[in-house]
């Protein structure tokens, strides 16, 4: 089957769905695939590399391949020129984007979205979404480092010793365990929370404290949090405002898919914290788990840096994609082995990433 890897065309994605390490091994398990020229520019993969790993360089992907593997969802163009029966592989929303979803299936698009891969153990080299929240993780306490006015790690100097950044870290799923493991190889002192109480042991894991708010949620089947109730998130955030002065940074990553960023910190908590102190969003793309974030931009209020930037893992594009590479590789490897498409409809990977298209791609 052919496999067209297009260049990805919403603004600021610097990411590429396969990497030419990826293409070699998919070239040798019976795909063949197709690059749109340039697609890897933006990840530092050149054409003469995916070449040399045996990829077809051409000028368009869409109905040209029969599998197409993207990083974000097509743009309705993109989708129009898709023919029935394609294959489709990216990260498609499938629980806020419904439109978009419903255009794929009038397409006759088989889609799978990224997102919606089972979290089971036999399904974790595909799954993207840890992949990219460990590369928004990091990021995240980079950013951190970088905008707070002070060092992370406790310093002794001939001119006196500097004591360490206190860093918070709320939500402590993938992202959250990274941003906390970074941080912890920065020096800071580090505390985290999350709603889920399995999570504690996690932080404790990374040599964090888990900050004990009060507030228990509860685990959804999936591993998920579910969403807390009014008050539940009243008594979450006052509990913040009263102890966010003692922290330096606050990265936040808290999340319940489908819904908007849970808001954990109200305008009145940043106005408590010390001047020159940094919050990082990353939940910014959400809506922001800050009531002050602005997603995409950076700002200052209350003398507090707000980092509200969105699709972090695109900020480091070559790691980014060659993970990502690895899931979508595992992924069409599981749909189509040895290269010839044989969708199991029994099976819980395929029939669970499948978003659109399955009752056409079994009849
Ligand atoms: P996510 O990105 O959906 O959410 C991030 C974190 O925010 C979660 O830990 C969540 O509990 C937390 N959160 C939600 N509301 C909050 C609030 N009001 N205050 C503080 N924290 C809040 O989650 P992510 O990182 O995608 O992981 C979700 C689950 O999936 C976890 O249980 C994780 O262990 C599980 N997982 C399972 C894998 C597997 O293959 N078995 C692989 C990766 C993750």
């Amino acid at each position: 089957m052919k496999v067209g890897v297009p260049k990805e065309t919403a603004p600021g994605e610097r990411r590429v769905a396969l990497v030419p390490e990826v293409v070699s091994r998919l070239s040798s398990s019976g795909f063949q695939i197709l690059v749109e020229r340039g697609a890897g520019e933006q990840a530092t993969f050149s054409d003469a590399e995916y070449a040399e790993a045996g990829a077809t360089l051409v000028d368009a992907i869409f109905g040209r391949a029969e599998i197409v593997a993207k990083v974000q969802k097509p743009s309705p163009e993109e989708v129009a020129r898709m023919r029935p029966g394609d294959v489709l592989v990216a990260f498609l929303q499938p629980l806020t984007d419904k439109e978009g979803i419903e255009r794929l299936s009038r397409q006759g698009v088989v889609a799978f979205a990224m997102e919606s891969i089972p979290r089971i153990t036999r399904a974790q080299p595909m799954d993207a979404l840890s992949s990219q929240a460990t590369v928004a993780g990091y990021k995240a306490t980079l950013l951190a480092a970088e905008y707070l006015p002070k060092f992370f790690p406790m310093l002794t100097t001939a001119a006196g010793t500097v004591p360490p950044a206190k860093v918070l870290v709320l939500g402590a799923g993938v992202a959250g365990l990274q941003a906390i493991a970074t941080a912890r190889r920065l020096g800071a002192v580090v505390s985290g929370f999350d709603v889920r109480p399995v999570v504690k042991e996690q932080v404790e894991s990374l040599g964090a404290t888990f900050l004990d708010l009060g507030i228990r949620g509860e685990e959804t089947a999936g591993g998920y949090a579910a969403e807390l109730t009014p008050e539940q998130q009243a008594a979450q955030q006052a509990e913040l405002e009263r102890r966010l002065p003692g922290f330096d940074v606050v990265i936040t990553t808290a999340a319940v898919p489908g819904r908007p960023a849970p808001k954990l910190i109200p305008a009145s908590a940043v106005e408590a914290m010390r001047r020159g102190s940094v919050i990082v969003d990353v939940a910014a793309e959400t809506g922001g788990n800050c009531e002050l974030t602005r997603p995409g931009e950076i700002t200052v209020e209350h003398g507090v840096t707000l980092v509200g930037l969105v699709n972090l893992p695109s900020t480091m594009p070559t790691h980014a994609s060659q993970l990502y590479a690895r899931n979508v590789a595992a992924l069409l490897q599981h749909l189509a082995p040895g290269g010839e498409l044989a969708l199991d409809w029994s099976d819980e990977i395929t029939a669970g990433a499948c978003v659109a298209g399955k009752k056409e791609a079994t009849a």
